[in-house]
């Protein structure tokens, strides 16, 4: 059963869009809109839009569209009922409990089937390490010093150097080669027969959710080799840009403050010597979509990434994802290039903590690494470290917080806090202005693109977005389109479904909301194609002759789609008839 559409609108009209973005986004409110930095992609000036009077947003800069349930839904990584639910809740609006559909308890099924597969995998590969095969990476264990209950407590294991012992175990537990291979277990080989294990030779780290259920696997080379670690692939359970190793663990630490660090054996390392509030980022570049995990479970990060070029780059990339998302971020090093498994071991815990004591806020990092670009005995050297910085602070939202760090560049290179400040503001004047012009042209393309080469693939889309836009504004419109176009006259599923949704719209409430017929669908994509038929304006809409953009456009489409069946017929009846009906399309007038 789905939500009645009554309620789910009543729900979206009970939380303003402004309002949920804002929880998420500073806005700024310019016009009749608002703008902010985007969410979903990394970006320095806002081209996030969010309209309040049509309820939904749109991003001049990647294209991320849809109402307030698609942005919740994004934000909060979580499906469609999930956000009716909690947007009903806070609204206080209740609502009846729900069953699921039958796709949806499909992939629940599934998804429960690759825990128990994952949680069996993760045993074998924990008994295989205790066993005779396991020796040499037990030896390798005990060599990196991780002790045997921690071994337990993250579930190490021992992938048997074999390209079937895995898959042979879980089938003989009842688990199918199809599960095994969407849980990435196992890979088809390369002459098409048959499967083999992915993971062979290998000291295993399963990967745990944030309820503590493995969910993938990254394997460790014991020796030399390449690649040194090999993760698992993207799944329906596992999803190496949301994950961060050890959070079930780091969780139960309760503290506002978490340690980020680069690999498995730096978090392992870390944890065992007592510091049980560290997550690891795991190779791949920290995006908004960890910072919002880790929103969920902290305000204060402690940034350690490795102290060699790529780690230091790493973290100066890791700041602006994670200020952006409100998260407070210091920054702290491990001196000589070394990781923070080699700091601990060589150096012992309480030195580790010093060097945690020592973390500094991110822009003080920042400007330490601008530093070492100069030497500040140089006049010239102290300008341009100066005009470097300018840029960095420009950045900072806190004022309070931008003067004090403003005073100290001038402190290290001697030049009045006032010029700094004034270079800030220069700086600051001039994102603002790119940002406007941005924007501005990214909404003047928009709506240029009507009359779009005909014959075009997007000339095409262009053409049913218009009759869809003024479908949804004119009900006399879409009343004489609903007569003569044909659902497939539409290339693409979403139109055809917000073409019909049109016809429930404006039968039952008298109007197509661009906000309520996102409601009828559930996948961001969809949203997104949505939402741009609203967010293409027609030139100047009172002027134009609207009945020769409709007769345009539907001629078009009606021209495509019997392009698309000749190409298809079989006979040359077929074909025949085809072009009759091509022909008869001339006299197609359509009077609005
Ligand atoms: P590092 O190369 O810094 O590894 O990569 P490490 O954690 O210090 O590993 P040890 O101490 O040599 O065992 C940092 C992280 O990048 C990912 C892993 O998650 C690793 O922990 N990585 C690295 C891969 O996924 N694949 C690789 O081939 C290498
Ligand atoms: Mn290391």
């Amino acid at each position: 059963m789905r939500y009645p559409r009554e309620l789910i609108e009543e729900i979206r009209m009970q939380n303003d869009i402004v309002d949920i973005v804002s929880q998420y986004v500073p806005l700024k409110q310019k016009g009749g809109s608002y703008f902010g930095l985007c969410p979903f992609h990394h970006e320095k000036t806002p081209s996030f839009s969010v309209n309040s009077e049509k309820q939904f947003y749109y991003c001049f800069g990647c294209g991320a569209a849809g109402n307030v349930y698609s942005f919740f839904m994004e934000m909060e990584h979580c499906d469609f009922p999930e956000a009716v639910q909690k947007l009903a809740e806070r609204a206080n609006i209740p609502i009846p409990e729900r069953e699921m559909t039958g796709q949806a308890l499909a992939m629940e099924k599934l998804k429960e089937r690759l825990f128990q597969m994952h949680a069996a995998a993760g045993r074998f590969y924990y008994d295989t390490l205790q066993s005779p095969q396991g020796e040499a990476a037990r030896a390798y264990l005990e060599k990196r010093q991780i002790h045997a209950n921690l071994c337990r407590k993250f579930g190490l294991g021992y992938a048997p150097d074999s390209y079937h012992a895995l898959s042979d175990h879980l089938q003989a537990m009842g688990f199918s080669v199809g599960e095994m291979e969407k849980g990435g277990l196992v890979l088809p080989n390369k002459d098409g027969n048959g499967y083999h294990d992915r993971f062979r030779g290998r000291l295993m780290f399963p990967i745990f959710d944030v309820q503590g259920r493995a969910v993938g696997f990254g394997g460790r080379i014991l020796g030399k080799g390449e690649p040194k670690y090999l993760n698992s692939p993207e799944t329906v359970i596992f999803s190496k840009s949301r994950n961060l190793y050890g959070l079930n663990f780091a969780k139960a630490a309760r503290k506002k403050e978490l340690i980020l660090v680069e690999g498995y054996m730096d978090m392992i390392s870390v944890y065992q010597a007592g510091f049980r509030n560290v997550v690891a980022s795991l190779g791949t570049a920290f995006n908004r979509e960890h910072a919002a995990v880790l929103k969920k479970y902290a305000q204060d990060v402690i940034l350690l990434y490795d102290s060699d070029e790529a780690g230091t780059n790493a973290a100066l990339r890791a700041i602006p994802v994670l200020t952006a998302n409100g998260i407070r971020v210091r920054v702290t090093q491990v001196p000589d290039g070394k990781d923070p498994d080699e700091f601990i071991k060589q150096n012992g815990a309480v030195e580790f903590s010093k060097l945690l004591l020592n973390a500094v806020h991110y822009i003080s990092f920042q400007i330490a690494c601008i530093k070492r670009k100069y030497n500040l005995d140089l006049v010239e050297h102290r300008v341009r470290f100066a005009t470097e910085a300018a840029e960095a602070l420009s950045k900072m939202e806190n004022a309070i917080e931008r003067d004090v760090y403003t005073a100290e560049v001038s402190r290290m290179t001697g030049i009045e806090e006032e010029a700094i400040k004034k270079e800030i503001q220069k700086l600051q004047n001039r994102q603002d202005a790119a940002f406007e012009k941005e924007a501005e042209q990214r909404r003047l393309q928009n709506m240029k693109s009507y009359g779009l080469a005909k014959g075009t693939e997007q000339g095409l889309l262009e053409a049913q977005r218009n009759v869809l836009y003024l479908s949804a504004n004119h009900v006399h419109i879409y009343e004489v389109l609903k007569e003569i176009l044909d659902l497939d006259d539409f290339t693409l599923s979403v139109y055809r479904e917000a073409f019909s949704a049109m016809g429930t719209l404006w039968q039952e409430t008298g109007s197509v909301f661009p906000a309520e017929l996102l409601n009828f669908f559930e996948e961001p994509e969809q949203q997104k194609q949505i939402t741009e038929i609203f967010t293409v304006q027609l030139p100047g809409e009172e002027d134009v002759d609207l009945q020769k953009i409709v007769n345009e456009a539907v001629q078009w489409m009606k021209r495509a789609r019997i392009d698309r069946m000749t190409a298809k017929a079989s006979s040359v009846e077929e074909i025949q008839k085809l072009v009759d009906a091509k022909k008869k399309l001339d006299a197609l007038h359509i009077t609005i």
